[in-house]
């Protein structure tokens, strides 16, 4: 349990800008550790870079050790375990000096180690719930939550703290930022619009402010504004570590439209990366399958794709990678590594007792074996396997944009089994939430054409359907 009211050591602690104790007291390491905190929260420049110099010459002040730990739990990726652990080990071995709210954090990146993604967040959320100032704990929480899938924690772990923020705080225009993106994932996209447009008054260097204005944009289908804005503030992004996410973010805009050049040309320019120690995959997996769907041509990209995903398939380290290495093992007809991640999956599902086990189990196993489904041409088994776990694919985590390649690939499957009442039915789920998306009045005149052909009638105005239809061309 955390106590707010801890009284630390004042004779060695220190403050940082927030007025948070550290019980480290050097003002040179304590400037350090902002200055590596605020790349983070930026997406500028290298935080581990900045926060090993810190390191370097300090290496008793366990706050830096554990920031180091902490970032890198986003990564999610094995290749950075062994850094991770060794920043986790070098915080143990100072654990005796730290703060009440410092053994809080150490707690977090220890369950986190030990795969207990879910039971970090817990640990982050209780230091936030304490210290309401303490920015890193909630930026961890709220983008372990999104990894997760979790979007009531990544709106709820910034309102909670929320009243004991202004402008005056440093970092506000990144709370902003944050809580505008949990909001836009509660879909209530007034509030959410509001935050980030606040955020980027106060920081107009602030991607992640971008990136949730951008997912409001997509999720209320307003394409040619969303192209609109990603450009005009594009100086402002392509440049930060983001930049890969927000293009991927632009390409579905194109996507959307029917423009498969455009989304090609931002793959071939911006996520088509050759550098094979790249950990930005996901989009450009996700991005091809969605293209894969409507058979768009994509020449040799799915094999060096694939490629930069084999040393994963037998991580068993989070479904949501996997599902997306499985994207480009089965895109590129990689049998023998589709087989070896699978294997590597259901051991994990069977023996493993942490976050990622249950995450296989509920959403990743079925999602991977529907992709195989799709490639082979059994349209009827892909659908079989989604339609069970379409409620909850939020389990895999991500957010409602990047799962939506799910609810797609179901909808094609559907229209390609020729199962055209459950084509229409999905379609005009999309239909309504976003009836200005090309995209979706396509799948609705393709499911509408399917019931006509097959002779299936269902109880419609046709007229009003007409009309809509028109209306959203
Ligand atoms: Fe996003």
């Amino acid at each position: 349990m955390i106590s707010a009211s801890s009284i630390d050591s004042r004779s060695r602690s220190g403050v940082d800008c927030r007025g948070l104790t550290l019980s480290y007291n050097d003002p040179e390491a304590i400037a350090g550790l902002e200055r590596a905190h605020e790349a983070s929260l930026a997406f500028g420049g290298d935080a581990i870079a900045l926060i090993d110099e810190v390191i370097a010459k300090h290496p008793d002040f366990i706050m830096a050790h554990i920031f180091k730990a902490g970032w890198l739990t986003q990564a999610m990726e094995t290749r950075i375990y062994v850094e991770m652990k060794d920043a986790v080990r070098a915080a143990e071995r100072l654990a005796d000096r730290a703060n009440d709210r410092e053994r809080g954090h150490f707690t977090a990146v220890w369950r986190w180690l030990e795969g207990d993604f879910a039971g970090a967040v817990s640990a982050w959320e209780e230091v936030a719930i304490a210290y309401p100032r303490d920015l890193l704990a909630i930026q961890l929480a709220h983008l372990s939550d999104v990894l997760l899938g979790d979007t009531v924690g990544q709106r709820d772990v910034v309102a909670r703290a929320f009243k004991s923020w202004d402008e005056t705080v440093p970092g506000y225009a990144f709370m902003l930022g944050f809580y505008a993106f949990g909001l836009e994932e509660m879909r209530d996209f007034e509030r959410a619009e509001a935050m980030a447009r606040r955020s980027l008054d106060l920081l107009p260097d602030n991607p992640y402010a971008v990136h949730a204005l951008g997912h409001v944009m997509e999720s209320q289908g307003r394409i040619e504004e969303g192209i609109a804005f990603f450009k005009a503030e594009q100086p402002r992004w392509e440049h930060t570590s983001f930049a890969n996410h927000l293009w991927w973010h632009l390409a579905l805009y194109y996507f959307d439209k029917d423009d498969f050049d455009a989304v090609l040309g931002i793959y071939d320019r911006h996520l088509r990366s050759v550098d094979p120690n790249s950990y930005q995959e996901l989009d450009a997996a996700a991005l091809l399958w969605r293209l894969k769907l409507l058979d768009v041509d994509l020449a040799d990209r799915w094999s060096e794709l694939a490629d930069k995903w084999t040393h994963a398939a037998t991580n068993a380290l989070y479904a949501f990678n996997d599902a997306h290495a499985m994207m480009t093992f089965v895109g590129d007809d990689r049998h023998d590594v589709q087989d070896t991640l699978l294997l590597a999956n259901d051991r994990h599902a069977q023996c493993g007792r942490d976050t990622n086990a249950m995450m296989i189990r509920e959403v990743g196993l079925p999602l991977c074996r529907a992709l195989q489904d799709f490639h082979r041409g059994s349209y009827d088994a892909c659908v079989e396997r989604l339609m069970p776990i379409r409620y909850r694919t939020h389990l895999l985590g991500g957010s409602h944009a990047q799962r939506d390649v799910i609810g797609l690939t179901l909808l094609e499957a559907a229209l390609r089994a020729g199962r055209f009442p459950l084509a229409w039915a999905l379609a005009s789920e999309r239909f309504e939430l976003r009836p200005n998306s090309i995209r979706n009045r396509e799948f609705l005149m393709r499911a509408r054409k399917g019931l006509e052909e097959s002779g299936v009638i269902l109880p419609a105005n046709a007229d009003r359907i007409d009309h809509e239809l028109e209306r959203a061309s």
